[in-house]
């Protein structure tokens, strides 16, 4: 009985880091690039300091690590809100799976098969939404 509390309380240490907001296991740098697959809808604004000038077909995506799905200023679909309202705050593990397939994420996130994204773009690659992650965590504020 010992061995497995001991194993457990090992797991869950190593788990624990994961699970923290600001987690980003991406490249910044290539992030900083592959984020141009973004910005025709997307920027990246703290107020009037513009770290990329992009749409605003989009949400603002500055700070968006730890923020709760659709709390930006910004006109948002209402299954986002819905989201949003059932706890789902952005980590990499969300942000990764909703960037390849905004609709399908929502489905699972919503537990609804109507849910539809008004983001009717899908990152092709996994290894830039992981990487682009990293690089607005890295331009966000202090998480
Ligand atoms: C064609 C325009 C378009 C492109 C390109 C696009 N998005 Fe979006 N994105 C949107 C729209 C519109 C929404 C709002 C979704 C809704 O309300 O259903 C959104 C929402 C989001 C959200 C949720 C933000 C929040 O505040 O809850 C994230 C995260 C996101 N986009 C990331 C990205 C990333 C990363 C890329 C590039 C790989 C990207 N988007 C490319 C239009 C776009």
């Amino acid at each position: 009985m010992k061995s497995y509390v001991t194993a457990t309380a090992a797991l869950f240490c190593l788990a624990a880091p994961a699970l923290a907001d600001g987690h980003a296991s991406g490249d910044p740098a290539a992030g900083e690039k592959a984020f141009k697959q973004c910005k025709s809808c997307h920027m990246v604004a703290d107020g009037d300091n513009v770290i990329v000038k992009g749409g605003k077909t989009g949400p603002n995506l500055y700070g968006v690590v730890g923020r709760t799905a659709g709390t930006a200023d910004f006109k948002y679909s209402k299954d986002v809100t819905a989201a949003g309202e059932g706890g789902l705050a952005w980590d990499e593990a969300s942000f990764v799976a909703f960037v390849q397939n905004p609709n399908d994420y929502l489905k699972e996130a919503t537990g609804n098969d109507k849910a539809r994204s008004k983001m009717t773009f899908k990152a092709r690659k996994e290894e830039d939404a992981v990487n682009i992650w990293a690089y607005l965590a890295s331009v966000g504020p202090e998480s």
